[in-house]
């Protein structure tokens, strides 16, 4: 079965970019001209989506109004010549059918996941995390919606990740399939250092069935007190089995310092525009470091 529905949540605090993340939302931090949920979108788009709903929360208004008309400044774009970028700020409010949903209160990724059953429906669905751009010639959304096409199984998108890392993040068993292609058997998440299966993680796309709600439903809070969509995850691979994609990109974490530096300087490097001169600014900056 096709996949064609995408949620992407975007509803959490942000703690760990604060205060940059206090009155706008994380996933609208600029990667040189574009918000990072922009990417996500496109990228969505690019793998077959057409409807996504994008899971928010007070104060994220800004993301709404981003994929929204702004007849004011598209009028003054046209007025003044400025067909490109009168282009550019219309393309992004037809991109998709993109709708929203609050989740009330702050209570972890699979509780944001389960605002969006009514919008799911008895389908398959893409779950694109908010803070994670992803950078591919292949969008990686897609390599994960063609993996749930060919076996019919929920798709994780995985990566291997330093022995720090692993803590912070969820740790999977995987047995080979082929190539890139895994059987996850079993996950744990913010492992103890004792508890690490593998180095390879959950990062930032998964596809899921829709009876992942049945499970969500009667999910106990987990790791920080938070609902865990790795817990859901869980029960589903140990009841019918789950694929892990080692996913083609570069994943950019828009949740971290670091990670938003390295989305600037990499995406800016090959950026059409500013690019050039960026690299030489680099080159010369580097000689006093
Ligand atoms: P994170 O745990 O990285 O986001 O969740 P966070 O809670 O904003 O991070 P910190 O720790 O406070 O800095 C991964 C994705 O899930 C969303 C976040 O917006 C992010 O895109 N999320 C998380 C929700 O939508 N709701 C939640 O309750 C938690």
């Amino acid at each position: 079965m096709k996949v064609t529905k995408a949620i992407i949540p975007a509803a959490g605090l942000g703690t760990r970019v604060l205060p940059a993340s206090k009155s706008i939302p994380k996933e609208m931090l600029p990667i040189v001209d574009k918000p990072a949920i922009q990417y996500i979108v496109e990228e969505a788009v690019q793998s077959g989506i057409t409807d996504i709903l994008i899971i928010t929360s007070r104060g994220k208004s800004p993301m709404e109004d981003h994929f929204d008309r702004t007849p004011e400044l598209e009028e003054r774009l046209l007025a003044s010549g400025k067909k490109d970028l009168y282009d550019q700020v219309v393309d992004v409010t037809k991109m998709a059918n993109i709708q929203y949903i609050r989740q009330k209160e702050t209570k972890g990724l699979g509780h944001a996941v389960w605002c969006a059953k009514s919008f799911v429906g008895d389908d398959p669905f893409a779950v694109m995390y908010g803070d994670d751009v992803i950078i591919s010639d292949h969008p990686v959304c897609g390599q994960l919606c063609r993996a749930y096409e060919e076996f019919g199984l929920a798709v994780a998108g995985i990566k291997e990740v330093t022995e720090e890392q692993i803590l912070k993040y969820s740790s999977l068993r995987v047995e080979p399939i082929r190539e890139n292609l895994f059987k996850v058997t079993d996950m744990i998440e913010k492992p103890k250092r004792d508890q690490v299966l593998s180095l390879y993680s959950i990062l930032g796309r998964c596809v899921l069935p829709a009876k992942i709600f049945s499970i969500l439903e009667h999910t106990k809070p987990g790791a920080g007190g938070e609902i865990q969509l790795t817990d859901a995850m869980l029960e589903l691979a140990h009841a019918e089995g789950m694929i892990g994609v080692d996913y083609i990109g570069t994943r950019y974490d828009m949740g971290n310092k670091l990670g938003i530096l390295q989305a600037s300087v990499e995406v800016g490097l090959a950026h059409p525009e500013i690019g050039e001169d960026f690299r030489a600014y680099l080159k010369e900056l580097s000689k006093s470091l």
